[in-house]
Protein backbone atom coordinates (compact mmCIF):
# COMPACT_ATOMS: atom_id res chain seq x y z
CA UNK A 1 0.00 0.00 0.00
CA UNK A 2 0.95 3.40 -1.01
CA UNK A 3 0.63 6.61 0.86
CA UNK A 4 0.24 8.99 -1.84
CA UNK A 5 -1.58 12.51 -0.05
CA UNK A 6 1.19 14.55 0.31
CA UNK A 7 -0.97 16.03 3.49
CA UNK A 8 -0.69 12.65 4.71
CA UNK A 9 3.40 12.73 4.48
CA UNK A 10 3.62 15.88 5.97
CA UNK A 11 1.75 14.68 8.97
CA UNK A 12 4.12 11.92 9.26
CA UNK A 13 7.07 14.46 9.36
CA UNK A 14 5.49 16.61 11.89
CA UNK A 15 5.21 13.36 14.34
CA UNK A 16 8.93 12.02 13.07
CA UNK A 17 7.71 9.41 11.64
CA UNK A 18 10.21 8.25 8.48
CA UNK A 19 8.16 7.12 5.57
CA UNK A 20 10.28 4.85 3.54
CA UNK A 21 8.26 3.92 0.19
CA UNK A 22 7.83 0.53 -0.84
CA UNK A 23 10.06 -1.31 1.65
CA UNK A 24 10.60 -4.85 0.81
CA UNK A 25 9.30 -7.11 3.49
CA UNK A 26 11.56 -10.10 2.05
CA UNK A 27 14.26 -7.96 3.23
CA UNK A 28 12.68 -7.39 6.70
CA UNK A 29 11.80 -10.93 7.86
CA UNK A 30 14.39 -13.91 8.42
CA UNK A 31 12.65 -16.20 6.13
CA UNK A 32 13.09 -13.67 3.25
CA UNK A 33 10.04 -14.00 2.08
CA UNK A 34 7.36 -10.96 1.94
CA UNK A 35 6.13 -8.38 -0.62
CA UNK A 36 6.55 -4.36 -0.58
CA UNK A 37 4.50 -1.90 0.99
CA UNK A 38 5.32 1.74 2.52
CA UNK A 39 7.47 1.65 6.02
CA UNK A 40 6.67 4.14 8.83
CA UNK A 41 9.73 4.10 10.98
CA UNK A 42 8.85 5.43 14.50
CA UNK A 43 11.10 7.48 16.64
CA UNK A 44 8.96 8.38 19.27
CA UNK A 45 7.00 6.35 21.41
CA UNK A 46 5.02 9.87 22.14
CA UNK A 47 4.13 10.18 18.86
CA UNK A 48 2.31 6.78 18.80
CA UNK A 49 -1.49 7.78 19.68
CA UNK A 50 -1.22 10.93 17.17
CA UNK A 51 0.16 8.72 14.40
CA UNK A 52 -2.59 5.70 14.80
CA UNK A 53 -5.43 8.51 15.02
CA UNK A 54 -4.29 9.98 11.73
CA UNK A 55 -3.98 6.40 9.69
CA UNK A 56 -7.38 5.75 11.33
CA UNK A 57 -8.70 9.06 10.16
CA UNK A 58 -7.28 8.51 6.68
CA UNK A 59 -8.37 4.66 6.27
CA UNK A 60 -4.78 3.33 6.13
CA UNK A 61 -4.67 0.32 7.34
CA UNK A 62 -1.90 -1.33 9.35
CA UNK A 63 0.28 -4.03 11.03
CA UNK A 64 2.77 -3.66 13.55
CA UNK A 65 6.65 -5.05 12.69
CA UNK A 66 9.18 -6.29 15.03
CA UNK A 67 12.36 -8.00 14.46
CA UNK A 68 10.22 -10.12 11.84
CA UNK A 69 11.82 -13.11 12.53
CA UNK A 70 8.85 -15.35 13.78
CA UNK A 71 7.11 -14.19 10.56
CA UNK A 72 5.67 -15.12 7.23
CA UNK A 73 4.21 -12.15 4.88
CA UNK A 74 2.37 -12.52 1.81
CA UNK A 75 3.72 -11.93 -1.69
CA UNK A 76 3.04 -8.87 -3.89
CA UNK A 77 2.05 -5.50 -3.13
CA UNK A 78 0.93 -5.82 0.30
CA UNK A 79 -2.74 -3.91 1.68
CA UNK A 80 -1.39 -2.63 4.68
CA UNK A 81 1.34 0.09 5.67
CA UNK A 82 4.03 -1.49 7.98
CA UNK A 83 4.83 0.62 11.08
CA UNK A 84 8.38 0.26 12.98
CA UNK A 85 10.08 1.09 16.46
CA UNK A 86 13.38 2.66 15.63
CA UNK A 87 15.36 1.87 18.44
CA UNK A 88 16.75 4.59 20.92
CA UNK A 89 20.29 5.44 22.07
CA UNK A 90 21.02 3.73 24.55
CA UNK A 91 18.17 1.06 23.96
CA UNK A 92 18.90 -0.85 27.60
CA UNK A 93 19.74 1.15 31.14
CA UNK A 94 20.62 -0.84 33.85
CA UNK A 95 19.60 -0.14 37.37
CA UNK A 96 20.75 -2.57 39.78
CA UNK A 97 18.95 -5.98 39.27
CA UNK A 98 16.12 -4.35 36.81
CA UNK A 99 16.70 -3.67 32.92
CA UNK A 100 15.13 -1.33 31.20
CA UNK A 101 14.69 -2.28 27.73
CA UNK A 102 13.34 -0.76 24.58
CA UNK A 103 10.67 -2.76 22.83
CA UNK A 104 13.25 -2.72 19.49
CA UNK A 105 16.26 -3.32 21.14
CA UNK A 106 17.80 -7.03 19.57
CA UNK A 107 17.35 -9.57 21.95
CA UNK A 108 20.50 -11.17 21.68
CA UNK A 109 22.53 -8.10 22.72
CA UNK A 110 20.34 -7.77 25.47
CA UNK A 111 20.96 -10.75 26.65
CA UNK A 112 24.52 -10.26 26.26
CA UNK A 113 24.31 -6.84 27.62
CA UNK A 114 22.98 -7.87 30.75
CA UNK A 115 25.57 -10.87 30.87
CA UNK A 116 28.20 -8.41 31.18
CA UNK A 117 26.60 -6.81 34.12
CA UNK A 118 26.23 -10.01 35.78
CA UNK A 119 22.70 -10.13 35.46
CA UNK A 120 21.57 -13.97 34.04
CA UNK A 121 18.54 -15.85 33.81
CA UNK A 122 17.83 -15.08 30.28
CA UNK A 123 20.91 -17.46 28.80
CA UNK A 124 18.49 -20.07 27.05
CA UNK A 125 17.34 -16.82 25.17
CA UNK A 126 20.76 -16.32 23.22
CA UNK A 127 20.37 -17.56 19.40
CA UNK A 128 16.63 -16.69 19.40
CA UNK A 129 16.54 -14.29 16.56
CA UNK A 130 14.30 -10.66 16.80
CA UNK A 131 13.66 -7.94 18.91
CA UNK A 132 12.93 -7.73 22.91
CA UNK A 133 8.97 -6.40 22.08
CA UNK A 134 8.71 -9.43 19.44
CA UNK A 135 9.89 -11.92 22.52
CA UNK A 136 7.72 -10.52 25.06
CA UNK A 137 4.78 -10.41 22.70
CA UNK A 138 4.83 -14.52 22.12
CA UNK A 139 6.98 -15.08 25.73
CA UNK A 140 9.84 -16.53 23.33
CA UNK A 141 11.50 -19.06 26.01
CA UNK A 142 13.69 -21.94 24.79
CA UNK A 143 15.97 -24.49 27.12
CA UNK A 144 13.48 -24.43 30.13
CA UNK A 145 13.25 -20.49 30.59
CA UNK A 146 10.59 -17.99 28.91
CA UNK A 147 11.35 -14.00 29.05
CA UNK A 148 7.99 -13.54 30.84
CA UNK A 149 9.31 -14.81 34.16
CA UNK A 150 11.86 -11.39 34.19
CA UNK A 151 8.89 -8.90 33.26
CA UNK A 152 8.04 -6.58 36.19
CA UNK A 153 6.84 -3.91 34.03
CA UNK A 154 5.95 -3.40 30.12
CA UNK A 155 4.95 0.16 28.65
CA UNK A 156 3.03 -0.40 25.57
CA UNK A 157 0.47 1.06 23.34
CA UNK A 158 -2.90 -0.30 24.35
CA UNK A 159 -5.28 -0.18 20.13
CA UNK A 160 -8.54 -0.67 22.58
CA UNK A 161 -7.54 1.88 24.35
CA UNK A 162 -5.62 4.43 22.32
CA UNK A 163 -3.61 5.66 24.79
CA UNK A 164 0.07 4.98 26.11
CA UNK A 165 -0.42 3.02 29.19
CA UNK A 166 2.25 1.09 31.67
CA UNK A 167 0.98 -2.34 33.11
CA UNK A 168 3.06 -4.39 35.97
CA UNK A 169 4.33 -7.49 34.93
CA UNK A 170 1.37 -9.53 37.45
CA UNK A 171 -1.15 -7.80 35.27
CA UNK A 172 -0.24 -9.81 32.53
CA UNK A 173 -0.65 -14.02 31.80
CA UNK A 174 2.72 -15.10 29.86
CA UNK A 175 1.83 -18.95 28.83
CA UNK A 176 3.77 -21.45 26.69
CA UNK A 177 4.24 -18.58 23.48
CA UNK A 178 1.03 -17.04 24.54
CA UNK A 179 0.33 -13.38 26.20
CA UNK A 180 -2.56 -11.69 27.50
CA UNK A 181 -1.85 -8.78 25.22
CA UNK A 182 -4.45 -8.11 22.24
CA UNK A 183 -2.90 -8.62 19.15
CA UNK A 184 -2.76 -5.09 18.45
CA UNK A 185 -1.09 -3.69 21.45
CA UNK A 186 2.36 -2.68 20.54
CA UNK A 187 4.79 -3.60 22.45
CA UNK A 188 7.25 -0.48 23.85
CA UNK A 189 9.90 -0.80 26.57
CA UNK A 190 10.21 -3.43 29.31
CA UNK A 191 11.49 -3.61 32.92
CA UNK A 192 13.18 -7.15 33.59
CA UNK A 193 14.50 -8.11 37.02
CA UNK A 194 17.27 -10.09 36.53
CA UNK A 195 19.32 -12.28 39.02
CA UNK A 196 22.64 -11.77 39.72
CA UNK A 197 25.54 -13.86 38.49
CA UNK A 198 29.01 -13.82 37.94
CA UNK A 199 29.79 -12.98 33.96
CA UNK A 200 31.79 -16.19 33.69
CA UNK A 201 28.99 -18.34 34.61
CA UNK A 202 26.64 -16.80 32.71
CA UNK A 203 28.59 -17.57 29.69
CA UNK A 204 28.92 -20.70 30.48
CA UNK A 205 25.11 -21.60 30.74
CA UNK A 206 25.12 -18.63 26.95
CA UNK A 207 27.67 -21.71 25.61
CA UNK A 208 25.94 -24.44 26.33
CA UNK A 209 22.73 -23.43 24.81
CA UNK A 210 24.78 -21.95 21.36
CA UNK A 211 26.08 -25.46 21.18
CA UNK A 212 22.90 -27.40 21.82
CA UNK A 213 20.83 -25.16 19.10
CA UNK A 214 24.12 -25.15 16.46
CA UNK A 215 23.87 -29.32 16.41
CA UNK A 216 19.75 -28.92 16.51
CA UNK A 217 18.46 -25.88 14.35
CA UNK A 218 19.75 -24.81 10.55
CA UNK A 219 21.44 -21.21 12.34
CA UNK A 220 22.65 -19.95 8.89
CA UNK A 221 19.42 -20.76 6.68
CA UNK A 222 16.80 -18.34 6.05
CA UNK A 223 13.83 -19.27 8.79
CA UNK A 224 11.07 -18.35 11.16
CA UNK A 225 12.01 -20.54 13.49
CA UNK A 226 9.81 -23.50 15.01
CA UNK A 227 6.96 -23.00 12.66
CA UNK A 228 4.55 -25.05 14.56
CA UNK A 229 4.14 -24.54 18.67
CA UNK A 230 4.45 -27.60 20.39
CA UNK A 231 1.46 -30.02 21.16
CA UNK A 232 1.46 -30.65 25.14
CA UNK A 233 3.65 -33.21 25.97
CA UNK A 234 4.75 -33.73 22.41
CA UNK A 235 7.41 -32.27 19.82
CA UNK A 236 6.03 -31.20 16.55
CA UNK A 237 9.64 -31.47 14.90
CA UNK A 238 9.75 -35.07 16.02
CA UNK A 239 6.29 -35.76 14.66
CA UNK A 240 7.31 -34.35 11.42
CA UNK A 241 10.50 -36.12 11.28
CA UNK A 242 8.77 -39.17 11.76
CA UNK A 243 6.72 -38.95 9.11
CA UNK A 244 9.97 -38.78 7.15
CA UNK A 245 8.98 -35.23 5.66
CA UNK A 246 12.84 -33.19 6.30
CA UNK A 247 13.51 -32.69 3.12
CA UNK A 248 9.39 -31.97 1.71
CA UNK A 249 9.48 -29.10 -0.45
CA UNK A 250 6.96 -26.81 -2.68
CA UNK A 251 9.24 -24.67 -4.83
CA UNK A 252 11.77 -23.46 -2.47
CA UNK A 253 9.87 -23.89 0.94
CA UNK A 254 11.77 -26.80 2.89
CA UNK A 255 11.34 -28.93 5.51
CA UNK A 256 14.64 -28.36 7.32
CA UNK A 257 17.20 -31.45 7.19
CA UNK A 258 18.20 -30.69 10.47
CA UNK A 259 15.15 -29.55 12.54
CA UNK A 260 12.14 -31.12 10.98
CA UNK A 261 9.67 -28.04 12.66
CA UNK A 262 12.18 -25.60 11.11
CA UNK A 263 11.02 -24.72 7.49
CA UNK A 264 13.17 -22.84 5.45
CA UNK A 265 13.14 -20.66 2.27
CA UNK A 266 16.44 -22.30 0.18
CA UNK A 267 16.83 -19.89 -2.41
CA UNK A 268 13.32 -18.13 -3.71
CA UNK A 269 10.29 -19.24 -1.97
CA UNK A 270 6.91 -17.29 -1.89
CA UNK A 271 4.84 -17.29 0.29
CA UNK A 272 2.34 -19.11 -1.35
CA UNK A 273 4.86 -22.00 -1.43
CA UNK A 274 5.51 -21.96 2.61
CA UNK A 275 1.87 -21.60 2.64
CA UNK A 276 1.09 -24.99 0.61
CA UNK A 277 4.27 -26.92 2.53
CA UNK A 278 2.48 -25.44 6.05
CA UNK A 279 -0.30 -26.68 4.77
CA UNK A 280 0.59 -30.24 2.92
CA UNK A 281 2.45 -30.61 6.84
CA UNK A 282 0.11 -30.51 9.03
CA UNK A 283 -2.41 -32.43 6.88
CA UNK A 284 -0.17 -35.24 7.14
CA UNK A 285 0.27 -34.82 11.12
CA UNK A 286 -3.22 -34.49 11.67
CA UNK A 287 -3.92 -38.14 9.50
CA UNK A 288 -1.18 -39.63 11.21
CA UNK A 289 -1.24 -38.46 14.74
CA UNK A 290 -4.96 -37.42 14.75
CA UNK A 291 -2.86 -33.94 16.19
CA UNK A 292 -3.77 -30.38 15.08
CA UNK A 293 -0.72 -28.34 14.58
CA UNK A 294 -1.25 -24.75 15.68
CA UNK A 295 0.86 -22.17 14.26
CA UNK A 296 3.87 -20.70 16.23
CA UNK A 297 4.58 -18.24 13.41
CA UNK A 298 2.42 -15.21 12.76
CA UNK A 299 0.73 -15.37 9.38
CA UNK A 300 -0.09 -12.00 7.61
CA UNK A 301 -1.50 -13.31 4.31
CA UNK A 302 -2.09 -10.08 2.37
N1 LIG B 1 13.46 -34.10 17.24
C1 LIG B 1 13.50 -35.03 16.25
N2 LIG B 1 13.58 -34.60 14.96
C2 LIG B 1 13.58 -33.28 14.62
C3 LIG B 1 13.52 -32.32 15.65
C4 LIG B 1 13.45 -32.76 16.96
O1 LIG B 1 13.48 -36.22 16.50
O2 LIG B 1 13.64 -32.99 13.43
C5 LIG B 1 13.43 -34.57 18.64
C6 LIG B 1 14.73 -34.20 19.36
O3 LIG B 1 15.73 -35.16 19.14
C7 LIG B 1 14.28 -34.10 20.79
C8 LIG B 1 12.84 -33.63 20.68
O4 LIG B 1 12.41 -33.89 19.36
O5 LIG B 1 14.30 -35.36 21.40
C9 LIG B 1 12.70 -32.15 20.99
O6 LIG B 1 13.51 -31.41 20.09
P1 LIG B 1 14.20 -30.01 20.49
O7 LIG B 1 15.01 -30.18 21.73
O8 LIG B 1 14.85 -29.45 19.28
O9 LIG B 1 13.00 -29.15 20.95
P2 LIG B 1 11.69 -28.73 20.21
O10 LIG B 1 10.58 -29.13 21.11
O11 LIG B 1 11.62 -29.22 18.81
C10 LIG B 1 11.58 -26.42 21.38
C11 LIG B 1 11.17 -25.06 20.93
C12 LIG B 1 12.33 -24.34 20.28
C13 LIG B 1 13.47 -24.24 21.27
C14 LIG B 1 13.86 -25.65 21.68
C15 LIG B 1 14.93 -25.67 22.76
C16 LIG B 1 8.83 -24.99 20.28
C17 LIG B 1 7.85 -25.13 19.17
N3 LIG B 1 10.10 -25.19 19.95
O12 LIG B 1 11.86 -27.16 20.20
O13 LIG B 1 11.87 -23.00 20.00
O14 LIG B 1 14.57 -23.58 20.69
O15 LIG B 1 12.71 -26.34 22.23
O16 LIG B 1 14.38 -25.26 23.98
O17 LIG B 1 8.44 -24.70 21.41
C18 LIG B 1 10.87 -21.56 18.40
O18 LIG B 1 10.08 -21.26 19.29
O19 LIG B 1 10.82 -21.05 17.26
C19 LIG B 1 11.89 -22.56 18.69
C20 LIG B 1 12.75 -22.96 17.79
Amino acid sequence: MRIEDPKIAAALTELDVQLKPAASLAELTSLGIGGTTDLLRITKHESIPDLLNLLDAQSVPHRFLGGGSNLLVGDGELPWVVLQLLSPEPDIVLDGNFAQVDAAADLGRAVTFCAKHDLGGMEGLIGVPGTVGGALRMNAGAYGMQIGSYVREVKLYRAAQRRLETLRGDQISFEYRHTSFAPDDMMLAVKLELPSKPYPEILKGIRICNEKRRASQPLGQKSAGCIFKNPLGASAGRMIDELGLKGLSVGDARVSDRHANFFVNAGKASAKDMLALIADVSERVQKSFGTILEYEVVVWDA
